[in-house]
């Protein structure tokens, strides 16, 4: 394989026969591409949520057609509201009779210097992408505890959770605190057959993105991989695959890197 040119990579039924919940899922980037991933490894039925209800529709059309996949839900959520995630469990327990495989992918940034940022800002960021995947994790475990038929959980973390850069003070230390989450919850979930891993992702360039930042900055970042080049989703969301499968059996509370990066 040419690593600058990845060649798509093929289901391996790494999955098989499994349900699988998605938040963020109706995105352009990583969600989607988990949800697409999911069905190629062999997964029965695969819930997509999202906050945006147009997308998620054309999202759930999408998957489908792709797929083949007849059993593909999905549910309107938004991860920092409590209610909507509880009910967004519910309804995926209901609908493929239990989740054995959550994906938490919903996690948000911006670009601001640490000086000129208002709480606002900050709060917004650490509310969606290091509370909603505690809301979500919290809550998946009592219903996979009370279920007892273990699971497992995958949150996406980021690269910035251990690096540093200029303007992303709120999004790295909100992606530091879902490394955290995964390893301490991992430690509890262990009693009752539930393992939370972690991806950390470097950069992965999608439409939704490059509107949020300069083509410099996006070029520097790409600059910085060894590959000289953005990570495709599909990439991700492979080690995601790995991550929900009994091929990672013996790990939890780990977080893996998808980068290319040397420092
Ligand atoms: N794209 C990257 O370069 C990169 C790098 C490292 C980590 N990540 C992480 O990967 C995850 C996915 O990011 P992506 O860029 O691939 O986009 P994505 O397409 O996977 O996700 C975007 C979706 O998130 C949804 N969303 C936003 N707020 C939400 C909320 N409160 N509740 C539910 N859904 C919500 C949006 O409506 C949108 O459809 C994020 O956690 C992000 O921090 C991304």
């Amino acid at each position: 394989m040419n690593l600058k040119s990845p060649k798509y990579v093929p289901g391996h039924d790494l999955i098989k026969g499994k349900s699988v919940l998605i938040t963020a899922a109706a995105g352009a980037g990583i969600g989607f591409s988990a949800a697409i991933k999911a069905a190629e490894e062999g997964a029965r039925a695969i819930v997509l949520s999202d906050i945006h209800e147009g997308r998620l529709s054309i999202a759930v059309g999408k998957l489908k057609q792709e797929s083949g996949l007849a059993e593909v839900y999905g549910k309107i959520g938004n991860v920092v509201v409590e209610d909507d995630v509880r009910s967004l469990v519910d309804f995926a327990e209901e609908n493929m009779g239990g989740v054995d495989i959550l994906i938490n992918n919903a996690g948000l940034g911006s670009s601001k210097l640490l000086m000129e940022m208002e709480d606002d800002e900050w709060n917004r960021v650490i509310d969606v992408t290091l509370n909603g995947t505690m809301r979500m994790t919290r809550y998946m475990m009592k219903v996979m505890k009370a279920r007892g038929q273990g699971g497992v959980i995958v949150n996406n973390a980021s690269v910035l959770g251990w690096r540093a850069q200029k303007e992303q003070a709120h999004y790295a230390a909100a992606k530091a605190g879902v490394m955290a989450l995964t390893r301490c919850a991992a430690l509890e979930a262990a009693d009752f057959n539930v393992r939370i891993n972690a991806v950390a992702p470097s950069i992965v360039l999608h439409p939704m993105l490059r509107k949020s930042a300069s083509e410099e900055l996006l070029a520097e970042l790409e600059a910085k991989e060894a590959y000289g080049r953005a990570a495709e989703a599909w990439e991700v969301a492979n080690v995601m695959m790995f991550l929900s499968s009994d091929y990672s059996s013996y790990m939890t509370g780990e977080i893996v890197p998808v980068s290319s990066q040397r420092s």
